[in-house]
């Protein structure tokens, strides 16, 4: 790949301006939303998100996410087959947010952004900078998130640029995600709406305003070797540290005993504010036992700082709790574990 020199755009207007122009012109930008940075590109020019890929490392079968700043804009650029009710009701209630809707893609959907599926899934971003640079370019971007294929997602511009530099044209610094994790992905092309990544938008949340909706079984369990993904995205070991993260099932108290009597110069614990005065071992902390809403915002941020620390090779931390926002945090501890859950009260 030929090495480019990554601009850092900050924060001003004529820097969206600059993103914007980069983006109609075929080229890669970082960008900022709530929940992660994206990489975008123009979505309806399948050549420049074939460029996507190649950055990121990432397998051509994993469909992409496609952005926009107004609920109008999926009929402006005929973009579906058809808008499904619950469409309108959930972008109602979620938009602009944290949510991906799945629906029937029109032909103007390259193969490269739905990866060879009949559906295409779209975004509307609270972010104000993501809106600003969709409103300057005036179309719809295709952003998957922006870090190397495989490694956690990221929270930063300086995350974009330690995995990006070289790669892309430029990254524009809209400061850190409040969210942190990716969006809650909720396929409406089925009969029964489907919840295919759990994220910020809880599938409590979504049951209130449809009723029924189903959680895939992907999101919590480990898919049975040869079984098709409805999400691609979710049958790759992802979101994963250098370091191996070990995933303890079991009470509080038998985490601390356990991590401590696991205790090594290459050890650290993954864990929560009230386990670290008890806690022998390096820690690097979620947030508060409960408060699921910042150990989403911070997991992100602390796998990638078990690896800076240089010398962890092994990071122990609690199966999470599925309640609420703490479904999300699960599905990507799970992916960054690699499924490796040990069962205290087995062995
Ligand atoms: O918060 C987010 O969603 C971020 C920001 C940048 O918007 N984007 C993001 O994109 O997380 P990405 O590519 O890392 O994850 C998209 C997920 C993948 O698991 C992919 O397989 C799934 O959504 N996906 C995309 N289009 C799909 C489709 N048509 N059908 C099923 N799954 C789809
Ligand atoms: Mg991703």
């Amino acid at each position: 790949m030929k090495l480019l020199k990554t601009l850092l755009l900050t924060n001003t207007a004529e820097n969206i301006n600059k993103a914007a122009e980069i983006l109609k012109n075929g080229g890669l930008v970082g960008i900022p939303t709530e929940t992660v940075y994206g990489l975008a590109a123009n979505a309806l020019n399948g050549k420049a998100v074939a460029k996507i890929f190649a950055a990121k490392g990432r397998p051509m079968d994993n469909p992409l996410i496609v952005h926009i700043a107004d609920f109008n804009d999926i009929e402006r650029f005929n973009l579906v087959r058809e808008i499904p009710e619950n469409a309108k009701k959930l972008a109602k209630a979620f938009w602009p947010g944290p949510l991906t809707m799945i629906m029937k893609k029109s032909d103007i959907i390259p193969d490269e952004v739905s990866a060879g599926l009949d559906t295409v899934a779209v975004r509307f971003p609270s972010h104000p900078a993501a809106q600003a640079i969709i409103k300057a370019a005036d179309i719809p971007l295709a952003a998957p998130s922006a870090n190397l294929s495989g490694s956690p997602s990221p929270t930063t511009a300086e995350h974009v640029m330690n995995d990006m530099n070289g790669r892309i044209e430029a990254v524009f610094d809209g400061g850190a995600c409040s969210v942190g994790l990716e969006s809650t992905v909720i396929t409406l092309a089925g009969e029964v709406s489907r919840v295919l990544r759990p994220g910020g938008i809880t599938v409590e949340m979504l049951k209130d305003v449809l009723g029924e909706v189903e959680v895939d079984n992907a999101v919590l369990h480990k898919l049975a070797n040869g079984a098709k993904a409805a999400s691609p995205g979710m049958k790759y070991k992802h979101y994963a540290p250098k370091a191996n993260v070990i995933l303890l099932k079991c009470s509080d108290d038998e985490y601390i005993d356990y991590v401590n009597s696991h205790a090594a110069e290459n050890v650290a614990a993954l864990c929560c504010d009230e386990d670290i005065p008890s806690l022998k071992v390096k820690t690097f902390t979620l947030g508060k036992r409960n408060d699921y809403i910042s150990q989403a915002h911070n997991l992100f941020d602390e796998l990638r700082k078990i690896d800076e620390s240089g010398k962890i090779n092994t990071a122990y931390s609690r199966l999470p709790s599925t309640e609420g926002v703490g479904m999300a945090v699960y599905n990507r501890l799970i992916r960054a574990a690699g499924f490796e859950v040990v069962d205290l009260e087995k062995v």
